[in-house]
């Protein structure tokens, strides 16, 4: 199998040195490690696994996949959201005013503060949905608690002790997110939500959903499991580190073990997330207090 390696690793050298340039050089210089690796404690291993050769072979190339997910993708998706928003908001705020009021009564005698009640306590929503409006508070105040335990992992940042292997709410965060997301998600398959539904509502919940499930194995493995999820908050405080430190290393060296491509696949739909945030109805975040303000004026 060895043998084979550094067969096929010589051959690609040989043709790109001639004809394809660098790029497959490239290639066959990792093909060719890869061959290399094999030759140690693997041969143990390829005699009884054919499998263990394959893997070794295609490492480099999922190393290099996870790598382009967890580090340049992310900085892209996450420049992207915020050129994405800014534009966003540019042309809806820059659009003619709408040519009907939409002003609603009893008219409110301070427009601003009305509107900072209707945008965060949701009062008409209480009185006719006091159901959803009960998941729409938990899931909020849960997003906020989120963005806190995220920030926590920042070395510099310390609101759970740094000793500690839990993050901010010591894995309820993620029950406080989830379980509303699933009752967002059922609803839509619900008479009259289902009839104004459209395909990307259900995707976009759908995304949102793994991605919150897989943020879940890893703090609910690390606070309500003995041995929790192998890595800790102080493993994925190096990587969160370097990330904020713009050095661009590769994670993989402080995140070791097959645990990793969670984080990877967690990163990957935090990518999509950040990339279609701005076309999304998400939106309503940065839109809601000024449409209320419009109601109340
Ligand atoms: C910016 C890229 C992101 C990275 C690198 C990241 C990384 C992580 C890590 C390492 C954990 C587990 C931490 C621990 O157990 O100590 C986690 C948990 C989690 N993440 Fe993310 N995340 C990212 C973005 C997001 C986004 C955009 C969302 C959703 C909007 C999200 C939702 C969650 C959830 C729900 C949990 C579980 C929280 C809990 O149970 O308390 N993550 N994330």
């Amino acid at each position: 199998m060895n043998a084979l390696f550094s067969l096929a690793a010589s051959a690609v050298q040989h043709l790109t040195g001639a004809k394809l340039g660098s790029f497959w050089s490239k290639a066959a210089l990792i093909l060719s490690e890869s061959a290399d690796a094999t030759s140690g404690a693997t041969v143990a291993a390829d005699a009884t696994s054919g499998a263990t050769a394959a893997a070794v072979a295609v490492s480099p190339f999922l190393n290099a996949i996870e790598y382009t997910i967890v580090v340049p993708l992310l900085y892209f998706s996450v420049l992207f959201c915020i050129v994405g928003i800014i534009w966003r908001l540019y042309k809806i705020l820059g659009a003619p005013p709408a040519p009907y009021s939409l002003k609603i009564y009893p008219s409110s005698k301070s427009p601003g503060l009305g509107a900072l009640k209707d945008t965060f306590a949701m009062p008409q929503l209480r009185r006719h949905k006091p159901l959803f409006w009960v998941f729409l508070v938990i899931f909020h105040i849960s997003l906020i608690m989120l963005l806190l335990g995220h920030l926590d992992i920042l070395p510099s940042i310390s609101i759970v002790p740094e000793s500690s292997r839990h993050m901010v709410g010591a894995g309820l965060v993620g029950v406080g997110v989830t379980v509303p997301l699933l009752y967002f998600l059922f609803r839509r398959f619900r008479t009259p939500v289902r009839e104004l539904s459209v395909p990307a509502d259900y995707l976009l919940l759908i995304l949102i959903l793994f991605l919150f499930l897989f943020g879940d194995l890893m703090s609910w493995g690390n606070s309500w499991t003995p041995n929790g999820f192998v890595m800790t908050k102080q493993d994925f405080s190096l990587y969160f580190q370097g990330l904020a430190q713009f050095t661009f290393a590769d994670p993989r060296a402080v995140l070791p073990g097959s645990h990793y491509h969670f984080l990877v696949i967690h990163v990957l739909l935090a990518d999509l997330f950040f990339i279609v945030l701005p076309f999304s109805k998400i939106l309503h975040a940065f839109l809601s207090y000024p449409i209320n303000l419009l109601r109340r004026k």
